[in-house]
Parts: C-alpha cells; sequence; structure tokens
C-alpha cells in the first residue's frame, strides 16, 4: 500500500496540484491540517480536497479562518495596511467552506500495512519537538495501545512546523512531520523555501520528498494583492518577488 502524507497547504492550489499529480498512484492520502490561510486560493484547495475526499485533521489556520468569517472582522474595501491573508481568504469563500473547515476533526486514526496512526496538527507544545516518550503517549491518549506484532509501529503524524521529520521515541513508537506542501518556514534558506514538501509511506517504509512547483500564478495574485506590507514581504519570499518565468 502507498501512502501519501501532506500538511499546510496554506491555500496553495498550484503546489497541491503538482504533488497530486506526481503522487498520482496513492492508494490513500492524508492531510494533517493548516488548509488555509497565508496563501492566495482557499476556495480552490478546499474544492480539491472535498472532490478528492482527502480526510484532513484541523490546523491552527483554519480555526482562525473560521473565528474570522464569524466575527464579520472583514470587508473587500478595508484598507491595504489593515489587511491581512486571513481577510483575503475569508472574502474568497462562502459559509459551506467556512462550515466544512469548521466540521475538520481535531485528530482521525487509520491502519495501514499493520502500522497504527493517530494524526493531529500539532502538539502540545507548539512548535516544540515531541522529545519524550510520555508526550508521544499523551497524542496517543483516546485510543487503547495497540497490540503491535514485531516490526510495526505506532506513528504519531503530525505538522505546523513545516519542518519535514521523523523522530523514533522507542523501537515501535515513532512521530513524523511530513512537512509543508505550499512552504519552508522562512528562517530556512530562501531557495528550498519555494519547493512542496510531503512524504509517501510505501508498505510501511516512510520516504521524504521534495518537489518543485510551477508558482507563478501564485506569485502574479501575490505581487498584486493588497496586503498589510509585513505580509505582502512572507508572501514574495514564500512565492517569489520576481516574476519566476
Ligand atoms: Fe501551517
Amino acid at each position: 500500500m502507498k501512502i501519501l502524507l501532506i500538511s499546510d497547504v496554506h491555500s496553495n492550489i498550484q503546489a497541491l496540484e503538482a504533488v497530486l499529480a506526481v503522487e498520482v498512484d496513492a492508494d490513500a492520502v492524508y492531510c494533517a491540517g493548516d488548509l488555509v490561510d497565508y496563501g492566495p486560493f482557499p476556495r480552490e484547495v478546499l474544492d480539491l480536497v472535498r472532490e478528492r475526499n482527502i480526510p484532513c485533521v484541523s490546523g491552527n489556520h483554519d480555526e482562525r479562518v473560521v473565528a474570522f468569517a464569524r466575527s464579520s472582522n472583514t470587508r473587500a474595501d478595508m484598507r491595504p495596511q489593515d489587511r491581512h491573508w486571513v481577510h483575503q481568504n475569508v472574502e474568497a469563500l462562502d459559509a459551506g467552506d467556512i462550515a466544512f473547515l469548521d466540521a475538520l476533526p481535531e485528530s482521525l486514526e487509520f491502519t495501514a500495512d499493520g502500522h497504527e496512526y493517530h494524526m493531529r496538527h500539532q502538539g502540545a507544545a507548539g512548535y516544540e519537538l515531541m522529545q519524550l516518550l510520555p508526550e508521544f503517549e499523551a497524542h496517543w491518549s483516546g485510543r487503547r495501545s495497540p497490540d503491535l506484532e514485531p516490526g510495526q509501529t505506532a506513528r504519531v503524524i503530525i505538522g505546523h512546523t513545516h519542518i519535514q521529520a521523523v523522530h523514533y521515541l522507542a523501537a515501535d513508537r515513532l512521530w513524523l512531520n511530513p512537512g509543508s506542501v505550499s512552504y519552508r518556514p522562512t528562517r530556512q534558506d530562501l531557495e528550498v523555501s519555494r519547493d512542496a514538501e510531503y512524504m509517501t509511506v510505501v508498505h510501511g517504509e516512510i520516504r521524504f520528498h521534495r518537489l518543485a512547483y510551477d508558482r507563478r500564478k501564485t506569485f502574479l495574485f501575490t505581487r498584486d494583492l493588497p496586503l498589510v506590507d509585513s505580509e505582502k514581504r512572507v508572501g514574495q519570499r514564500l512565492f517569489g518577488a520576481d516574476d519566476p518565468t
């Protein structure tokens, strides 16, 4: 079985389409949250996730967009210096989209090739790595410890940090982060920050991937978008300050 693990799509439809096109032979796809915010095409991302029926947990940015949508704190004519990504995203979504985001579960579980998976968007310690076994067991709480056969593992999937990792806390206990489909943390190197990262699990074996994608549509949209300066600069860093063609 081949599983495709994605996370932190952040309204980046071009990156998501590129990953799904390359991994077209995946038997299942799971998303660890943050479908929206900090990118220009939330509606297109939600449409594709719904069309493909991709199971997804709720991320902090999904919750943020829902909260803004329900605060009526958005206006299309808002001054550029007051306008954030979240305003642009909320304006692009309708009530059905917001209801979809609001209904995303906090966690989900599945089994594949004998390994047990538990997926949430983030750890209790925010951006900190999960270093200790008790933290792992806290994530695993709410379900019985699985009866694992030799060679099988209990696996926690988390996103949020946008940093790919696989971390073993015991021979049969590990957590993994697929990385972000959309962009790297701004503290990482500029050039690689523009590639899509994700993981596949093929017959239980975890594989890292990085994929360059055509970001021109995202670049052009972001370049001309009225946004507060700080977020405009972040957008230009993520999607390019110069025309990539
Ligand atoms: Fe994120």
